[in-house]
């Protein structure tokens, strides 16, 4: 007799060939597809603000962070879900509070919620489990009298609907998870809906690294870039849009990072070094690839002769 896993990801043919189409376009890390996965998501949110990340922990955390959880913060949660639910609230600093469920829905009890709220309570984490929706309704009322955010974990209810309206259409944060045994998946994923655009600039630069990423630069490559360092008369930003006008794309690798928001707070400033300062302003990366032919380079070239003339 086969073995009958409890569950099993349904991947499809076109799914396989998007992949391979991936794979084959050289760009195999956040590029346009996840461009168009974000839409594609935000549509079936009401036009609401998603970002993808690599889990759904990823995603739960970086909800805390956006709702402002930090040391000593009380967070109420359900005991009984993936770990990673209570996790996030350590990797924060906060406190996780948990309280009983209901037996009828498995889900967080929003009255021992009520009950467990102390002054030091600062948001909720409600659960749905196996994908049964926790009264939205009672829990918004509840968040709203006790001035509590909800990051609400609906890693495994994407889909589902509250009152015919679909989980991440309305609400404070809301958590979702493509893990492999979701109901759809990205092998490993996850993606946070946003409340309000306003949070859109910190959700991206806590999604890489602090850094802001401007429409032209993140072109990646290993470290055989070819760089030019343009020189003063011609402001960067003006070089690479004027490539891409060409139909070249130009890299940005990298501005001096002592000058980062982080790094000046620590102590560093312009004029330390003076080097990598003009470097970091003027360095630009052009295109350099196993598979790029010599018309290509020719193009390049002709481009920037152009471009700087
Ligand atoms: C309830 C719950 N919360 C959080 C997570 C974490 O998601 P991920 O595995 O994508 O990190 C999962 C999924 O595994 C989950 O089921």
């Amino acid at each position: 007799m086969d073995f009958l896993p409890f569950t099993r990801p349904d991947i499809d043919e076109p799914t396989i060939a998007g992949v391979g189409e991936v794979l084959r376009s050289g760009w195999i890390t956040s590029g346009p597809q996840v461009k168009a996965f974000e839409a594609a998501l935000s549509k079936l949110c009401g036009g609401r603000p998603v970002r993808c990340f690599n889990s759904g922990t990823a995603t739960l955390e970086i909800g805390l962070r956006l709702a402002g959880i930090g040391e000593g913060d009380e967070v109420i949660t359900s005991p009984l879900s993936w770990v990673a639910t209570a996790n996030v609230v350590l990797e924060v600093r906060g406190r996780p509070v948990f309280v009983d469920v209901d037996p009828r829905t498995r889900n967080i009890d929003l009255d021992a919620v009520e009950k467990a709220v102390t002054p030091a309570t600062r948001a909720i984490i409600p659960v749905d489990l196996a994908g049964l929706p926790v009264d939205r309704d009672r829990l918004y009322d509840l968040a709203r009298r006790k001035h509590l955010r909800v990051i609400e974990d609906a890693a495994q209810s994407f889909g589902a609907n509250w009152h015919g309206k679909p989980l991440g259409s309305f609400g404070d944060l809301v958590s979702f998870s493509f893990h492999a045994n979701k109901n759809i998946t990205s092998a490993e994923g996850g993606a946070l809906v946003l409340p309000d655009e306003r949070l859109v600039p910190l959700c991206e630069a806590l999604r890489l690294q602090g850094v802001v990423r401007s429409g032209e630069d993140g072109m990646e490559s290993n470290w055989h870039m070819f760089q030019v360092v343009l020189p003063e008369r011609m402001e960067r930003a003006k070089f690479i849009a004027r490539m891409r006008d060409h139909g070249i794309g130009v890299g940005v690798h990298y501005p001096a990072m002592h000058l980062f928001k982080l790094y000046r707070r620590l102590g560093w400033h312009e004029g330390q070094f003076p080097h990598a300062e003009r470097i970091g302003r003027q360095i630009a990366t052009l295109p350099l690839f196993p598979r790029m032919a010599d018309s290509d380079v020719d193009r390049v070239c002709e481009a920037a002769r152009k471009v700087l003339s």
